[in-house]
């Protein structure tokens, strides 16, 4: 968060399971991929992303592996308990100082362990604030009732939370997504940079909370679970910030995007031939996003008038610039598009898709502008990450000209086998 020196533009707070991610109708991951490159084509460099998952941290570092995420700037897991910044995940201890208020984990572990209808969830999620089982929904009721009141006579003030019509969770008062978001946004507050809007994206019942957070846009998807559905309709149905979507998962939360103006809502993804979008652009992060959809496009060979592309591409590119390849070896940029030329449609058919994260221009000396991203490439299961570093310059009036492009492989890629990556 330290990169913004102003309030960011928007502030989206997202669950990821059945919200940023369709675990059911988009196998391809194609909503999550066009709300990837929405949000860095047009946000990523003033606006913050946070993700407010009910998953625990190892949970939430595995679905990260297993579908084409964006790196947050904030992250909060286990049901709103825990809140940690940035790629490294800094954990805030003051958010665990206020969590522990009335708790004694011990105390719930042997009062719920008297409930025969809870049956304990995996170890992994089990954690300091929140402790998960599952149980039948007929049961939720009468054991939320006697729970609360033993626990209470032991002088605790719990939160229970029911979800996705079988998971209850128990946590601090204190706790729950909706307690975490209050907390960001009173941080953020505090040093000024409290966002202009804040888009609550949710589908399930511990999202319940977020919709209930004063001064901010909110969106059910339209896959919402029963549970949600049921305090929408009692109790937001005439609330004109909070909406049901009418799309899936990541697809709802850009119809949101849309539907309260909050910004950009065409995700470069939707555009199909990008020569004829000329968008009145002063950032080069757009140049990248925008290439590097080219690229995904042209290996997959879904690419109309190549000729006038690759000749558009080249002239953007400075007759001197060079390209270094994750392996160490250098080429003319110029060059390098004549090799991609070899490999239109090499990847028909198959699931290919390319994806960037973390796209952030810093303006180093007047017209010269320098971007660094991720650059991600998944073939099949296999997936590797370059961090990339492009320098670009520009002349009043003009475009933005490639002068050199660099590649590291990130420390995240394990398989780092440079023979089939071209740029
Ligand atoms: C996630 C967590 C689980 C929790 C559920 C509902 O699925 O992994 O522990 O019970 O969210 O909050
Ligand atoms: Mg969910």
């Amino acid at each position: 968060m330290e990169r913004l020196t102003s309030p960011p533009r928007l502030m989206i707070v997202s669950d990821l399971d059945e919200t940023m991610v369709d675990h059911h109708s988009d196998p391809e991951n194609l909503s999550l991929l066009r709300f990837n490159s929405l949000w860095e084509d047009a946000y990523r460099h003033d606006s913050l992303l946070v993700f407010s998952t009910g998953r625990a941290p190892t949970m939430y570092k595995k679905l990260r592996k297993q579908r084409p995420l964006l790196t947050p700037d904030v992250i909060i897991t286990s049901v709103g308990t825990e809140i940690a910044y940035g790629n490294s995940m800094v954990p805030d201890h003051n958010w665990i100082e206020i969590l522990n208020n009335k708790w004694d984990r011990g105390i719930v572990e042997e009062e719920t362990s008297k409930f025969p209808e809870l049956t304990l969830q995996s170890e992994t999620e089990q954690r300091p604030h929140k402790l998960s089982f599952h149980i039948d929904k007929s049961k939720v009721q009468a054991v939320s009732k006697q729970l609360s009141q033993r626990l209470e006579k032991r002088g605790l003030d719990i939160k229970i939370i029911f979800s996705g019509g079988n998971a209850f969770d128990v946590l601090p008062q204190g706790g729950g997504k909706g307690q975490a978001l209050a907390y960001l946004l009173k941080k953020l507050k505090t040093e000024g940079k409290l966002p202009i809007n804040t888009l609550a994206c949710g589908d399930s019942g511990n999202d319940t909370e977020l919709f209930t957070i004063p001064n901010i846009y909110g969106v059910l998807v339209s896959n919402a679970q029963e549970e949600l559905l049921e305090w929408y309709a009692e109790n937001a149905k005439d609330n004109p910030n909070i909406i049901h979507a009418t799309e899936r998962c990541a697809g709802g939360i850009i119809q949101a995007i849309g539907h309260f103006k909050l910004g950009p809502n065409l995700s470069p993804r939707d555009v199909s031939d990008f020569l004829e979008c000329k968008v009145d652009n002063l950032n080069p992060g757009h140049e990248v996003v925008k290439f590097f959809l080219f690229y995904e496009r042209w290996r997959r060979g879904e690419v109309e008038n190549c000729e006038t592309y690759t000749a558009s591409l080249k002239a953007s590119c400075h007759p001197a610039g060079v390209f270094v390849h994750p392996s160490g070896a250098e080429r003319s940029l110029r060059d390098t598009i004549d090799e991609l030329g070899k490999y239109y449609g090499d990847k028909k058919g198959k699931k290919f898709r390319v994806w960037t994260d973390q796209v952030l221009a810093t303006d180093t000396t007047p017209g010269t502008w320098i971007v660094k991203l991720d650059k991600w490439e998944q073939t099949g299961d296999e997936r590797k990450c370059c961090t990339t570093t492009v320098k670009f310059t520009s002349k009043e009036g003009e475009g933005f000209v490639w002068e050199h492009v660099q590649q590291i492989w990130s420390e995240e890629t394990e398989i780092k086998d440079d023979s089939n990556w071209i740029i």
